[in-house]
């Protein structure tokens, strides 16, 4: 048994017979803000210092590079986005697989330093290595990734024991893209575990992954899969990228194309945006957010919220459905010394939970979730930079310069007190 006490409320922690799946359940309440599940691995990140002029120059055969010391952090979407949560402060339970060997003891090392009950819901695969990312940080060229899914090729909605599902307030999935078996049956068990989750007034919420053209996940049928599981997310968090890819690979590559190096965001306008938010809206999410990379966040919501949403807020005076419905917005970053952008999608990710989960209204939520995205990026790894929620809202409400936005938003209205964009069509129910 492990006892934390956070925001003076004390959780314990059990651990199951199989020393597995413990269960938090205090006087029968939800004591737990987030389950976060899916992805893990250990994140390498390895900054080189020798200079390159391309990623060609840099990986010559023979070569000797100079590298700084590595950051270790756990990473995926359970070592992002969960420590992310933890460290604004938010009661979260992890739900993930390492391996039984030394990367396998890093993951869980760097996750318990963080806050120790972050483990008490990881499993160790017998036998099998860990997840692991080699993160190549080269000077003033895109980041290098190097991945071993290790158990998460075996990671099914099975890990997640339904038994959590009345003691959380929100459930957090991240990344199907990279998980196997929730890609391979069509989106069939994950919609079964989000529509339960719904059913028991549990927000859910779901992030993606890049995946690689030549990779086993670009054989999955993402419109069908997406037309499947959106129904039951109430919260759709990918990247542009990521979206555009599963809806339609050969835009993906024209825009790819398009930009070259740059930044994907930059190579598509505001009606764009408008245009992918409202397929992924027609599919069932009830709100997209896409995240920008260094041009920011854009949300698009539709009609209605669940109940889910409107009932598991807190803190800052609930949820106002109304204020939360037509809405079509962007938030530029925060102006920030960028160290490292790993997991800072992740990060942002978490920002915009904690804010539904705090009750607020879309413009403090977009500008809570850039401005979690921008602390991420002030350190190499991806969550240390995270401060927790009060000082986030304290930081925002002294002033903070932010970055102009590349991409044309034509008939789009830039508000000076917020530093928000809003499209035409923002809170117009029928346009
Ligand atoms: N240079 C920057 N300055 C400030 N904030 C940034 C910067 N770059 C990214 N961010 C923040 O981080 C988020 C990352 O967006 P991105 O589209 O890269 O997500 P992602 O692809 O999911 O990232 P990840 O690599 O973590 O998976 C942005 O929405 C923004 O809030
Ligand atoms: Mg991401």
């Amino acid at each position: 048994m492990l006892a934390d006490i956070q925001n003076g409320i004390t959780c314990q922690y059990s651990r199951g017979g199989d020393g597995t799946k413990g269960v938090i359940m205090v006087n029968g309440e939800r004591q737990v803000d987030v389950v976060v599940a899916g992805h893990l691995c250990l994140d390498i990140i390895v900054t080189v210092t020798s200079p390159a002029e391309s990623a060609t120059e840099l990986l010559a055969p023979g070569r000797l590079l100079l590298v700084e010391p590595a950051a270790l952090s756990a990473g995926g979407a359970v070592g992002n986005t969960g420590a992310a949560l933890r460290r604004l402060g938010l009661a979260v339970r992890l739900v993930g697989i390492v391996g039984d060997d030394a990367w396998g003891e890093a993951t869980a090392s760097c996750l318990h330093a963080i806050g120790p009950e972050l483990t008490a819901g990881l499993r160790v695969a017998r036998g099998q290595g860990s997840a692991y990312t080699v993160v190549i940080n080269p000077p003033g060229i895109d980041r290098i990734f190097l991945h071993y899914s290790g158990p998460n090729d075996a990671f099914t909605t099975d890990e997640i024991s339904l038994a959590l599902l009345p003691t959380c307030r929100a459930l957090h999935i991240g990344y199907p893209t990279l998980l196997k078996p929730l890609r391979a049956d069509g989106g069939t068990s994950l919609a079964t575990l989000l529509a339960e989750a719904q059913r028991q007034n549990v927000v859910t919420s779901l992030d993606m992954a890049l995946f690689d053209a030549q990779s086993e996940a670009s054989r999955t049928d993402w419109n069908v899969w997406l037309a499947r599981v959106l129904p039951t997310v109430d919260l759709f968090v990918p990247s542009l990228e990521e979206a555009v890819l599963m809806l339609d690979p050969s835009l993906h590559a024209d825009v790819k194309r398009r930009v070259a190096h740059d930044n994907f965001s930059c190579g598509v306008d505001g009606a764009f945006l408008s245009r992918v938010a409202d397929q992924l809206l027609r599919y069932g999410a009830r709100i997209v957010a896409l995240k920008l990379g260094d041009q920011g966040i854009y949300v698009r919501t539709g009609s209605s919220l669940p109940a889910s949403l409107l009932t598991a807020t807190r803190d800052e005076g609930g949820m106002d459905g109304d204020r939360w419905c037509h809405r079509e917005i962007l938030a530029p970053c925060y102006v920030v010394h960028v160290v490292g952008t790993t997991g800072s999608g992740d990060c942002t990710a978490a920002g915009l939970l904690a804010a539904l989960l705090n009750g607020l209204d879309p413009i403090a939520a977009v500008q809570c979730a850039t401005a979690v995205g921008a602390c991420s990026v002030e350190a190499a790894d991806s969550t240390s930079g995270v401060r927790p929620w009060g000082d986030v809202r304290r930081r925002l409400a002294a002033g903070w310069a932010q970055s102009g936005v590349r991409i044309p938003l034509v008939g789009w209205q830039h508000d000076a007190a917020t530093g928000v964009w809003c499209s035409p069509r923002d809170g117009q129910p029928n346009r």
